[in-house]
C-alpha cells in the first residue's frame, strides 16, 4: 500500500526524533511492501520564524489532505513571551481542532527491562504497568470560551470548561471499544463532586456503559485518581477523562514507563486520519546534541500503522524491536541505569532498525 504522510517535525528535538521515526517506517515499508511519501510542513516556533504564525493555513491543508500526520514537538524559550494565540503550542491545538482529533490515546506501558528506570518502588510495579489513558482532546477549557474581564477584585481571566453530551458520548465509546480489546476495565475520571461539567460527563459515561455490559466501569475524582495511580498503578486498564485532567494524568502515567521519552500518542477523529506524536515536548536544552530518546516517536509511528492503517503485524514488528533493544541493554540518557550501554538518538534508531 502507499501512504501520504504529512510531517510536522517542529522545534527542539522534534526534527531529530522524527528523522529516526521516518527511517524506521521506511525499513518497515521495505519489509512489508508499503511506501510512505512524506510532505514536510512547518508548525510551531519554526513556522513563527518563517511565516510569522505558528500554524499556517498551508500546513493545515497539507495535513487534511494526507492519510495521517506525524508530529515531533513544538515550543522553545525563544517564543515563550509571545501572546497566547501566537505561541508555538497553537500549532498543536489548532491541528487537533482543525482535524477533529477528539480522542487522544496515551498508552503507558512499563517494559520489564525498564523497571529500574521507573521512579516507583519495585513492589508497586512488579505486576507490570499497562495503562491506556484516553483523553478528550478538542473540548473542555482548552477550547472553551476564554477572555479577560473587570471584576470587583480587579482584572480577571477565565477559560470555560464545557462539555456537550455528544462530545462525552463519542470519547466514552472510544474508551469502551478499546477496553473491549484489552482487560475490559474502564476507570472514568472526573470531578463531579464539584463541577457541573463533570456531572454531565459522568451521566453520559454511565449511559454509554449500558452498551458495554462486559466492561467493568468505575469512577474516580481526579485528585483521588492522581493518588491511586502511584499507589496501585498495576490495577488500571483504560482511563477515560477530559482534556485538562487527561493532560495532567498522562504526564503522571508517563513516569510509570520510566521516562516521558517512552510514551507515544495517537490523536484520532471520526475517520482514519490521525496525528501521531510523542507525549514529551521539544526539550530545547538537549536539542541538536543527538542525545534525545527517539523511542516515543518511533512507537507513535507504530500506533499510526495500527490505528490509522490497520497494519497490526507491521506495528508489532516495531514494538518488538524496541523491546529487544531495551532487553539488549541499550539506553538513551533519560532511561540510563547502571550496567547498561548508553547510546545517542541516531544510534538508538539504528539499533531498532537492526531488530525489525
Ligand atoms: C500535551 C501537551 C500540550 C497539551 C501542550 C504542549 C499544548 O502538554 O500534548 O500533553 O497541553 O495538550
Ligand atoms: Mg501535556
Amino acid at each position: 500500500m502507499n501512504f501520504n504522510l504529512a510531517v510536522v517535525a517542529g522545534d527542539g528535538i522534534g526534527p531529530e526524533v522524527m528523522a529516526q521515526n521516518i527511517l524506521v517506517l521506511n525499513e518497515v515499508g521495505k519489509k512489508f511492501g508499503h511506501t510512505f511519501k512524506y510532505t514536510e510542513v512547518k508548525g510551531g516556533g519554526c513556522a513563527i520564524d518563517e511565516f510569522g504564525e505558528p500554524l499556517p493555513q498551508h500546513t493545515i491543508d497539507v495535513c487534511k489532505a494526507s492519510d495521517s500526520v506525524l508530529l515531533g514537538a513544538v515550543g522553545g524559550w525563544q517564543w515563550d513571551t509571545l501572546p497566547g494565540n501566537m505561541r508555538p503550542e497553537r500549532a498543536l491545538l489548532g491541528l487537533r481542532g482543525a482535524l477533529g482529533l477528539f480522542a487522544n490515546l496515551r498508552p503507558a506501558t512499563l517494559h520489564d527491562a525498564l523497571k529500574d528506570a521507573c521512579p516507583l518502588k519495585p513492589e508497586l510495579v512488579k505486576d507490570g504497568v499497562d495503562i491506556m489513558v484516553v483523553r478528550e482532546l478538542t473540548g473542555g477549557m482548552y477550547f472553551g470560551e476564554k477572555g479577560r474581564k473587570q471584576t470587583d477584585m480587579g482584572e480577571a481571566a477565565f477559560d470555560v470548561e464545557q462539555y456537550s453530551v455528544k462530545e462525552v458520548d463519542r470519547i466514552a465509546r472510544v474508551a469502551f471499544d478499546i477496553a473491549m480489546k484489552r482487560s475490559k476495565h474502564v476507570t472514568n475520571v472526573d470531578k463531579q463532586n464539584v463541577l457541573e461539567s463533570s456531572r454531565l460527563w459522568r451521566s453520559v459515561v454511565l449511559e454509554v456503559a449500558k452498551d458495554y455490559p462486559e466492561v467493568t466501569l468505575d469512577h474516580l475524582y481526579v485528585d483521588n485518581a492522581s493518588m491511586q495511580l502511584i499507589m496501585r498503578p498495576t490495577t488500571f486498564d483504560v482511563i477515560v477523562t477530559g482534556n485538562i485532567f487527561g493532560d495532567i494524568l498522562s504526564d503522571e502515567a508517563s513516569q510509570m514507563t520510566g521516562s516521558i521519552g517512552m510514551l507515544p500518542s495517537a490523536s484520532l477523529g471520526e475517520g482514519s486520519l490521525g496525528m501521531y506524536e510523542p507525549v514529551h515536548g521539544s526539550a530545547p536544552d538537549i536539542a541538536g546534541k543527538d542525545i534525545a530518546n527517539p523511542i516515543a516517536t518511533i512507537l507513535s509511528g507504530a500506533m499510526m500503522l495500527k490505528y490509522s492503517f490497520g497494519l497490526l503485524d507491521e506495528a508489532k514488528v516495531i514494538e518488538d524491536a524496541v523491546t529487544k533493544v531495551l532487553n539488549d541493554g541499550y539506553r538513551t540518557g533519560d532511561i540510563m541505569s547502571e550496567g547498561m550501554k548508553q547510546v545517542g538518538c541516531k544510534e538508538m534508531g539504528k539499533l531498532v532498525i537492526e531488530r525489525l
